[in-house]
């Protein structure tokens, strides 16, 4: 039913969250020509999966407008198709290099895989909502799924909401395929929303209600979760800053860290992410800790709401080396340089330079070709 391949990063069987390692998510980009294959992609869920008969689904679209709908799934693909690349990222992607920082009890140590690719096939919000017809006074349109979370304090099904603004662009999709095959459960079986450029927590899965109401959703995953708070707050509702656009990041997914590799040179591969409306506009990279940089090549873009894929031959001198990237994007914004200055208790956004450490050898005499 879950349909991940063995070798994921497990945090959670139940629920389950799994992430897949850096070779896993960089071979999965090299061969599926920069999308993340399904059973790849990372999963996150605050409670158990539901397994939704798409033939008993139906979606309500109800509050400020003129004519709730109720939709089943082929009424749903009558509107036009549209087919998008996008990334999802989740907000605790990289949680662990602020782990490292200060404990967070009680949160998952995500790496970088909690970022993955995919081709999605659905219909546009904005084409659903405006057959429903706006009412004066909407301004968020929020999402409700039925898996029940004993995380979420009180304990409740799971929601989210996005500003109207952003459900009226024409990005924002009601996807039943990915990849071009239907959803699997934990990714939403038969309909989620895909929300581009937003964290992932508002690409709510397994969509049952939209509503367009006056205020953001007060589910607890919307109104206190997902909140970047200052190092020394504490969760509350309302508080903090509610994350929705996705903060410029990048990560090293070759080599891995811990690796070992011989002196010369070397690929150093990864993805980066701009987030918005904005681009990657720029990758640099350090084989010596961030003492001198070069440009890395870029790969060709995906689609707007893509990540970009890069790499660069990097010289490794024998030693221990820190191998350094940082994105720039076309708001000519930087990477922040270290995690200490993002740390949160709920570890959030942690999108400061990667690094990974590797050890270099000399080829030893037998590797060297014979003159
Ligand atoms: N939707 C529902 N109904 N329940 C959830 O737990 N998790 C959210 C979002 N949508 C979630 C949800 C979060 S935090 C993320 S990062 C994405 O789904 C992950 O999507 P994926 O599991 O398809 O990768």
């Amino acid at each position: 039913m879950l349909g991940k391949r063995e070798d994921m990063v497990v945090h959670e069987a139940e629920p389950y969250n799994a992430e897949p390692t850096r070779a896993a998510l960089a071979e999965s980009a090299r061969t599926g020509s920069g999308l993340t294959s399904v059973p790849t992609f990372y999963t996150r869920n605050h409670g158990p999966i539901p397994e939704l008969e798409p033939q008993r689904w139906s979606l309500r679209v109800e509050g400020l407008v003129d004519a709730p709908l109720v939709l089943g799934l082929a009424e749903l693909q009558e509107y036009p198709q549209v087919t998008v690349v996008v990334t999802l990222q989740c907000a605790g992607n990289r949680r662990q290099g602020l782990i490292e920082v200060r404990d967070i009890p009680g949160e998952d140590p995500w790496g970088p895989g909690a970022t993955s690719t995919a081709e999605w096939t659905g219909v546009r919000l904005s084409d659903v909502l405006s057959s429903a017809g706006l009412r004066a006074g909407g301004a968020h349109v929020a999402f409700a799924a039925p898996d029940f979370s004993e995380i979420a304090e009180p304990a409740q099904t799971y929601g989210s909401s996005i500003p109207l603004s952003k459900a009226l662009a024409g990005d924002v999709l009601l996807a039943w395929q990915m990849n071009g095959d239907p959803l699997t459960p934990p990714h939403g079986a038969p309909v989620r929303v895909v929300v581009p450029g937003y964290i992932g927590a508002r690409s709510v899965k397994w969509v049952e209600r939209i509503t367009v109401q006056s205020e953001p959703s007060s589910n607890f995953f919307q109104e206190t979760a997902y909140r970047l708070l200052p190092p020394e707050g504490s969760p509350g509702p309302g508080l903090g800053v509610s994350l929705g656009p996705i903060a410029l990041n990048s990560e090293i997914l070759v080599p891995d860290d811990g690796h070992r590799l011989l002196a010369g040179r070397t690929v150093v591969s990864g993805y980066a992410l701009a987030g918005g409306d904005r681009e990657v506009s720029r990758v640099d990279v350090s084989g010596d800790g961030g003492a001198t940089w070069q440009q890395a090549q870029l790969g060709t873009r995906l689609g707007p709401w893509a990540w970009t894929l890069w790499s660069a031959d990097v010289e490794l001198a024998a030693g221990e080396a820190e191998i350094v990237a940082r994105a720039w994007d076309t708001a000519a914004a930087l990477q922040p340089e270290r995690p200490e200055s993002l740390w949160n208790p709920k570890g959030y956004v942690n999108n400061s330079w990667p690094r990974v450490r590797v050890h270099v050898v000399e080829p030893a005499a037998t590797d060297q070709v014979a003159p």
